[in-house]
């Protein structure tokens, strides 16, 4: 197969070769049940207690705070509908920007007779937070802001929010799918009291991942059955998951800091590639407060999908900022809530780098895309925006 670019790590990435030996006996030889009291299980248990302590050394925080689940999206319900349904109604804030599993659990609470208010955002995509002060009300049960939004990279200004929720005394979570493992993140220093990270954006395997839950915050259990997790989340452990899980984290504790001023350089590279040779391009979210490998362009007069498909052709994966539903492309919700115009938005093009990145990939990419933008603002019929 020739050469392929993989420019997508937002979306997810490749199991890290350091990761994958460390899971492979947990699929093999060590398959006990780590509820079982056997040898068997006590070595699946002891395995699961190491990465829970690596990943708790690694937030410092408790071990006993960590709950492993099946992935961000269960972290993110468990977080919000847990503080839910430990309190039996009242209201949340949340904003407009955040992935869909934290937007779509407010508006099913919603239904279910909860208030959200779903703030909203400024041209970059961020929160302000003067504007959460002004949301909370004396039955403000939780505040879900998220780190680092997925689609164009803008860190959200978390320790503001997390000062105003803690005068406030209310429980604040913080969806960092995007950042945990990519970026510093304190937990106690920001005023975090839930936190949802997953494995599959670190170099982790898909199907893993945590909330960390600050001990005395209350929150009922979404999962029902055995007596997993401190009876937090009941189903037998995904016991090579939480290997990796754990292993992907201490990899990330050695790379991450390096790894972050060299993607910041060749995002940069990129977006300075391309404006440079493309008209009518413009990069979405913030300048700075951005995700290191997080370049996320619209190009006029063009659809998204026309350039994922054009680049693919070529082996380069990029992602849409649109999405298809039922057949029509919508253009992004997160790009909408900024304020991006439509004609704009269509053509909005995610390029997320990782730890495999190199200026060579970026300088193919940069060459890939501009005879595409080209030849499809070339073949677009006359009159259409
Ligand atoms: C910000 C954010 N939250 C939650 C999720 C969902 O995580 P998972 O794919 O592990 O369910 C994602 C995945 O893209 C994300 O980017």
């Amino acid at each position: 197969m020739s050469r392929r670019i993989y420019l997508d790590h937002n979306a997810s990435t490749p199991v890290h070769p350091e990761v994958l030996a460390e899971m492979l006996p947990y699929f093999g030889e060590r398959f006990g049940n780590p509820s079982s009291i056997h040898g068997f299980g006590r070595e699946a248990r002891a395995a699961v207690d190491a990465a829970r302590d690596r990943i708790a050394r690694f937030l410092g925080v408790r071990a006993d705070e960590i709950v492993f689940t099946s992935g961000g999206t269960e972290s993110d319900n468990f977080a919000i509908k847990g503080l839910a349904q430990a309190r039996g109604g009242g209201h949340l804030i949340t904003s407009r920007v955040e992935h869909h599993a934290v937007i779509r659990t407010c508006q099913w609470l919603e239904s279910q007779g909860f208030a959200v208010t779903f703030l909203d955002v400024d041209e970059h995509g961020m929160v302000d937070p003067d504007d959460v002060k002004r949301a909370i009300r004396g039955d403000t049960i939780g505040i879900s802001i998220m780190h680092a939004n997925s689609e164009v990279g803008t860190i959200q200004p978390v320790a503001a929010i997390g000062a105003i929720a803690r005068d406030h005394g209310v429980p604040f979570h913080v969806d960092a799918v995007q950042t945990f493992g990519k970026i510093p993140l304190d937990v106690q220093a920001l005023g975090i009291d839930l936190l949802s990270f997953s494995g599959h954006k670190i170099y982790g395997p898909k199907g893993i991942a945590g909330l960390w839950i600050r001990k005395g915050t209350k929150l009922v259990a979404v999962q029902h059955g055995g007596e997993h997790e401190r009876r937090r989340r009941a189903g037998t452990e995904n016991v090579p998951g939480i290997v990796g899980l754990g292993k992907a984290v201490e990899v990330r504790a050695q790379e991450m800091a390096g790894e972050a001023v060299r993607l910041v350089a060749l995002r940069d590279r990129l977006w300075d590639g391309i404006r440079a040779r493309v008209p009518e391009v413009r990069l979405n979210g913030h300048s700075t407060a951005r995700l290191p490998g997080t370049a996320n362009i619209c190009y006029r007069h063009v659809e998204s999908e026309s350039i994922v498909l054009g680049l693919d052709l070529k082996g380069i994966a990029v992602s849409a900022g649109s999405a298809c539903t039922s057949g029509s492309i919508e253009p992004s919700y997160v790009l909408v809530a900024m304020g991006v115009p439509v004609d704009w938005a269509m053509g909005a093009v995610r390029h997320s780098l990782g730890r495999t990145t190199t200026a060579e990939d970026v300088d193919e990419v940069v060459e890939g895309v501009v005879p595409l933008v080209e030849k499809l603002r070339a073949a677009r019929p006359a009159g259409v925006a």
